[in-house]
């Protein structure tokens, strides 16, 4: 099935194009900022992942609606009588609006349904599956919850709405049932499996009805759109076209197609240039010991078993053992952040993971005395991350590992490559994330390889220096056509509406970095 985006405008998408004024809705179920409460005062925290990386930069750019869970603590005492804040709060550019989740549709619909069935089932990491039968019926009681925003907002401001993810698979069907005239495009984050797997969810046929009422739906890679269609024509007998790359059902024909979710490569690279980043570069350098020669390894992941850290702890294990002389003269940080933390299988992952640190850090420490008293083989950082801290981590690495076992794209291997100006670090990548299919300048590894990846880390090591500059030189160059806002342009040049055209309505009210607050509500309103 060809799924590239294409130049194609049909004349009822011309009919369907929203006009730039309209603005445009995001919906997704994580916020992009969130009100704790820290040391007793209220402070307001960007939330991490994917997510958010991407649509963040997109709706500061060009304004409208995000509508989301309200999950923080403080995030009620924040917003106004209509449940909305202007964000981010620094520099307000668009409009947040929080839906209020029952603790029913929070356990059932989020951290079951959503975290315990169709995360795994996705991931086809199927042991992980826990389904029970009232999950979706608080999965289907939180996307209404959250259709009932998305169409208040509909009456007063918009016919574009852009659903993200498998939290909301339903809202397609639930939003066009009420408003039909309304223009509905999907980004589906995560993989998507094929029928031998589709086929354990005893809902497969509620679910893909619902995203086949969607104007679109967009998925990470062509392989994936092709296992969608192959779903929906096995499991609901919908009519797949091809060459058109279209599928109707009930009377409807959706879009499909593949776009890879991207980053701002100049947020990355301007950042890495900054004089600020070599001082934390250094002062990272000092902390660890071992001086200039001493070459270091990166991970950043949330902490979710999909992004295989077991299996890439094991292969440093394999590393050092087979690799004896880079014992005290090689170390691996991993910044891992913590997620998902009530659901069970993290828990446990956690604890695993833990353990294998210690094991491997005690193994390998103990076998020489001479070695550096400050040397970790692996070092170990639970927690959230600055920006400018990611990004000196980034600049410093002299090779990142991605080791993901399932992972609709992975925007750290982006992220790596748009923060390296050097040129000198490299990158490897799971042969099993979407981001393989893009940066084929990586070292594509197989993460159940332990031995392969170890030996990749050290061909990494030992690279030649111009090597290490043309694979990461072609990769960045890749990066700057192929950023976060072609990505948004090409999901929703599907729906016949173009990001560009809703930016240039803005640049009449204010520059891209200084917009106003004013400005912005011009655009959505
Ligand atoms: O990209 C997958 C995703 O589920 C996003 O929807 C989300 O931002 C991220 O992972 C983090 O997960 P959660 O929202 O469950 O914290």
């Amino acid at each position: 099935m060809t799924m590239k985006v294409t130049e194609l405008v049909r004349p009822d998408l011309e009919k369907r194009s929203v006009e730039s004024r309209d603005g445009l809705i995001v919906v997704s179920n994580r916020q992009p900022y969130e009100h704790l409460i820290h040391k007793g005062h209220p402070i307001c925290q960007r939330t991490d992942g994917g997510l958010t990386s991407a649509l963040d930069p997109v709706l500061k750019r060009i304004g409208g609606v995000w509508v989301a869970w309200g999950s923080g603590e403080a995030d009620r005492s924040a917003v106004g009588p209509d449940g909305t804040i202007a964000v981010p709060p620094e520099s307000p550019a668009y409009s947040l609006r929080r839906v209020w989740l029952t603790p029913e549709e929070i356990k059932g619909g989020y951290q079951g349904y959503a975290n315990e069935v169709l995360w795994p089932l996705c991931h086809i990491t199927l042991d992980r599956v826990a389904y029970r039968q009232r999950y979706w019926t608080d999965y289907v009681e939180l996307n209404r919850r959250f259709a009932e925003s998305v169409i208040e907002e509909l009456r007063t401001r918009s016919r574009l709405v852009w659903v993200h993810d498998f939290h909301l698979a339903l809202l397609p069907r639930l939003i066009k049932e009420v408003m039909p005239g309304t223009t509905v495009a999907m980004f589906w984050h995560i993989p998507w499996p094929g029928p031998d797997v589709f086929r354990v969810l005893p809902e497969s046929r509620e679910i893909l009805a619902s995203l086949l009422a969607a104007d679109s739906v967009v998925f990470q890679t062509a392989g994936y759109a092709r296992a969608f269609a192959e779903c929906a024509r096995v499991f609901v007998n919908a009519n797949v076209n091809q060459d058109r790359g279209t599928i109707a059902f009930n009377g409807h024909t959706t879009r499909v197609t593949a776009q890879g979710v991207s980053i701002d490569m100049e947020t990355f690279t301007s950042q890495a240039r900054a004089s600020q980043t070599v001082r934390l570069m250094a002062a990272f350098r000092r902390q660890i010991g071992g001086g200039p020669g001493m070459r270091i390894g990166l991970g950043v992941d949330r902490l979710d078993y999909t992004k295989g850290l077991l299996k890439r702890f094991w292969a440093i294990d394999q590393f050092f053992t087979r690799y004896p002389e880079y014992c005290g003269r090689f170390t691996f940080l991993q910044i891992a952040i913590p997620t998902r933390k009530d659901v069970d299988t993290y828990r446990r992952y956690r604890k695993r993971i833990w353990q294998t640190v210690l094991e491997i850090n005690e193994r390998h420490r103990s076998s020489d005395e001479s070695l550096p008293e400050k040397w970790r083989p692996i070092l170990y950082r639970e927690d959230r991350i600055a920006f400018d801290l990611l990004v000196a981590y980034y600049r410093l690495a002299d090779v990142t590992v991605v080791s993901s076992v399932n992972d609709g794209m992975n925007l750290v291997a982006k992220e790596y490559a748009a923060s390296q100006v050097d040129e000198s670090g490299v990158l490897l990548i799971s042969q099993m994330a979407g981001a393989a299919e893009e940066l084929t300048d990586a070292l594509i590894i197989n993460p159940y390889d332990a031995e392969g990846v170890a030996d990749s880390i050290r061909y990494a090591l030992e690279m030649p220096a111009d090597e290490r500059r043309r694979r990461m030189s072609a990769m960045r160059a890749y990066l700057q056509t192929h950023d976060l806002h072609a990505w948004a342009e090409g999901c929703l040049s599907d729906v016949g509406v173009s990001i560009n055209r809703l930016d240039r309505m803005g640049a009449t009210h204010a520059s891209n970095s200084e917009r106003t607050r004013e400005g912005m509500e011009d655009v959505v309103s």
